[in-house]
């Protein structure tokens, strides 16, 4: 009795010292998988180990506070039935309402000091949400539980530091944690090669150029009603969609980004004006340059595709009393990405001194020759009222946290008022490059899952599909979804359903439940469905190198949309209301049923399939259909 008497109490007290342990160094908690990456992206490959003693400049992103709320905010200011519509937020009130709390920022702090990184290793970002610290490779695998390796991607000749398939936290610092950089994340800045003539544009990581279907140039210009159908001008996209306009004034605002190596040659603009809008020539877009963006002289042509289409066709649409913004990502070393466009449009999202991920974004300041030698901008640029962007990734390339803290700064811009549009890619079911998923996750041309975008799978931006005049058609017949290439839609395989479309989304599946095996798509019913809205893509005219091309590809649908969409911020805003802002909860509304052109022909193939089809009501082709500006405009001003 009492033997066990005393072995139990020292049992106990071995159990108290082991328990006062745990409390005190409460690394001692389970270790728990934080981020894993199913695959590497395409075309890379682990080399070697990493060099224990290198030093990596880790950054750790704390949760934010109230992202679970954010659908709630959103639909506050922008559902049309809501009392609050248009009473969009400050810039401060949404940094106070997102910045993550204390008590992540102390078990953060917490958890470094008792892995011996003290607090004076420590940095946190001007707007709360990052700390950082740099660390040796050892350092750092012993922190997080995992390998470092060096990988390559041989086609690009190009290098990136990132770990193996799987990072860990101890499980109560994880929920204070959004994501650890570097650690898995691929998005790796385009590489300096419009100085080389003879490289290919890359095709790796980094936002692939979007859509950009070259039909070859040609050198008959037509410029009536009647050929619209051959290619596309500027009054032919008056026409489709019932766009007269004059702007009253210069006070709204839209941004086109382009990303460097990506570039225009301003004298393509005057040709483009000098045949199709005259009044227009000599005029050029505001450049704003973002982390050294200029616009580059001598690039091939190959470099020229996207931006030339962009600003010609929102010029163009918007007219000479509306200046367009040129957002201009990157310097022409290095590149950027869109961490780099979202730090400089949000304090809050920047990581700390300037620069993200130094080996996933663009690092300013960049010391190399012809580097932009300025801190990295951050929340130095007042975001436009309309932005609109061609480039994307594939889901599968990126991790979920990343991606879900890039969608939820797009979610914070809707709250300010921003219309953020995003071309939804060009292969259809399909991914860029025309990648689709085996069941392991990885991609592969000729394999049968279909991979969708980002970030059009994000619910918080505005993803436009592509539409066509069918051969033979009158600018005034129905158009049909795309059928020179597959347009991006379908669902999101990250990302939730938000209530904006649910009952649109509900709607389609049941009425059109698709014959696919539901081990190809996400069918749970429950995902974020993509596009939103579509526009014409095929057959753009574009001055390029001083000749004309036909350019297609949802690219062109996106900066189309959105000169529209800023005739309508022009006329609200003259009358003393807000910008429409975040549009989806307005345009799936009851108040706005049948605004738009329905689209009900087509369909969008991709991973060997004919892919889903274009149906009565919205549907994972062409999203609720094309502008029907008028209709629009009217039903815009009807809101407060
Ligand atoms: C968080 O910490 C700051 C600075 O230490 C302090 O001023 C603030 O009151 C704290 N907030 C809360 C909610 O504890
Ligand atoms: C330019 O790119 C080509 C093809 O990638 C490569 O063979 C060549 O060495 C590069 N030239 C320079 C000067 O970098
Ligand atoms: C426009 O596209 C159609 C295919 O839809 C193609 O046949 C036609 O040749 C294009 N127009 C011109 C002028 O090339
Ligand atoms: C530009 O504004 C002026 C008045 O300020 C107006 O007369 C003209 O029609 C407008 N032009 C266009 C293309 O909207
Ligand atoms: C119209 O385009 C042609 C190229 O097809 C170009 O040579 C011509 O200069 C342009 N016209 C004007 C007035 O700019
Ligand atoms: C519009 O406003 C911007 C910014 O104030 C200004 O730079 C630009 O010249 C204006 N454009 C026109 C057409 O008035
Ligand atoms: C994934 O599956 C594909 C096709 O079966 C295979 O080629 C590839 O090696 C697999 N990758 C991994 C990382 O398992
Ligand atoms: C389908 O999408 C949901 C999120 O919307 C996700 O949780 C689920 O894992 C996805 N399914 C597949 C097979 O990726």
């Amino acid at each position: 009795m009492l033997y066990r008497r005393l072995l139990t109490t020292l049992a106990l007290s071995i159990l108290l010292s082991w328990l006062s342990l745990l409390t005190h160094s409460s690394s001692l908690s389970r270790r728990v998988p934080h981020e894993t990456r199913r695959s590497i992206p395409h075309g890379w490959q682990p080399i070697q180990r990493a060099e224990p003693s290198m030093v990596l400049p880790l950054r750790i992103g704390l949760a934010q506070s109230n992202t679970h709320l954010l659908e709630s905010f959103l639909n506050d200011v922008s559902h049309p039935v809501s009392p609050n519509y248009g009473k969009h937020w400050s810039p401060a009130k949404v940094a106070e309402t997102f910045r993550p709390s204390n008590e992540s920022l102390e078990t953060v702090r917490a958890w470094l000091a008792d892995n011996g990184i003290q607090a004076h290793r420590t940095r946190v970002s001007h707007g709360g949400g990052w700390i950082h610290t740099d660390v040796t490779i050892e350092e750092a695998e012993a922190l997080l539980g995992t390998d470092y390796y060096v990988y390559q991607n041989a086609a690009e000749d190009r290098e990136h530091i990132a770990c193996g398939s799987t990072y860990h936290l101890p499980e109560h610092v994880s929920k204070h944690v959004e994501l650890i950089t570097p650690t898995l994340h691929f998005d790796v800045p385009k590489r300096r090669s419009v100085v080389n003539r003879t490289s290919k544009p890359s095709v790796g990581g980094g936002p692939r150029v979007g859509p950009k279907i070259d039909v070859g140039h040609f050198l008959v210009v037509f410029n009536d009603l009647d050929h619209c159908d051959e290619q596309i001008t500027l009054d032919c996209l008056r026409a489709l969609y019932n766009f007269q306009y004059e702007f009253v004034s210069n006070m709204s605002t839209i941004g086109v980004v382009e990303m460097t190596p990506e570039t225009h040659d301003p004298s393509d603009l005057d040709v483009f004006f000098g045949n199709f809008s005259t009044d227009q020539v000599g005029e050029r877009p505001i450049l704003v340059g973002i982390d050294g963006g200029v616009i580059l002289t001598g690039a091939p042509d190959s470099y020229l595709a996207e931006s030339s289409l962009d600003l010609q066709y929102a010029m163009g649409l918007v007219g000479k009393n509306q200046s367009v913004l040129l957002y201009q990502v990157g310097d022409p070393v290095e590149g950027g990405s869109f961490n780099n466009l979202l730090d400089a449009l949000d304090a809050t999202f920047c990581t700390f001194e300037g620069g993200d991920d130094p080996t996933q974004d663009g690092v300013y300041p960049d010391t190399q020759q012809g580097g932009f030698d300025e801190p990295e901008q951050c929340g130095s640029i007042k975001p436009a009222d309309v932005i609109t962007n061609s480039y994307g990734y594939n889901e599968a390339e990126l991790t979920p946290f990343y991606m879900t803290r890039q969608c939820t700064e797009y979610g914070k811009l809707g709250l300010m008022g921003v219309t953020f549009l995003y071309a939804s890619g060009d292969s259809g079911v399909g991914g860029n490059g025309d990648l689709c998923l085996e069941p392991n996750g990885t991609q592969a041309v000729g394999a049968a899952i279909f991979n969708p975008g980002f970030p059009g799978g994000c619910p918080w931006v505005t993803n436009v599909g592509a539409t066509q005049i069918s051969p033979g058609n009158p600018v005034t017949a129905p158009e049909t979804a795309s059928a020179e290439f597959g347009s991006g839609g379908g669902w999101s395989n990250v990302f939730a359903m938000p209530d904006y479309q649910k009952s649109a989304v509900q709607g389609y599946l049941k009425e059109f439940p698709p014959s696919f095996p539901s081990n190809i798509w996400n069918s749970t019913g429950i995902s974020r469905a993509y596009p939103d809205i579509a526009g014409n893509g095929w057959n753009y005219t574009v001055a390029i190198d001083g000749e004309f091309f036909l350019i297609g590809g949802t690219s062109a649908a996106s900066p189309m949309s959105a000169a529209m969409l800023t005739a309508i911020n022009d006329a609200r805003l003259s009358q003393g209301k807000s910008p429409i802002g975040f549009i989806n909860p307005t345009i799936y509304s009851d108040a706005f049923q049948g605004l738009f052109n329905d689209i009900t022909t087509g369909s969008n193939p991709g991973c060997g399939t004919d892919g889903f089809t274009a149906e009565v009501g919205w549907d994972p082709v062409t999203g609720l259909g094309t502008i029907n500006f008028q209709k629009l405009l009217a039903a815009w001003l009807e809101l407060p």
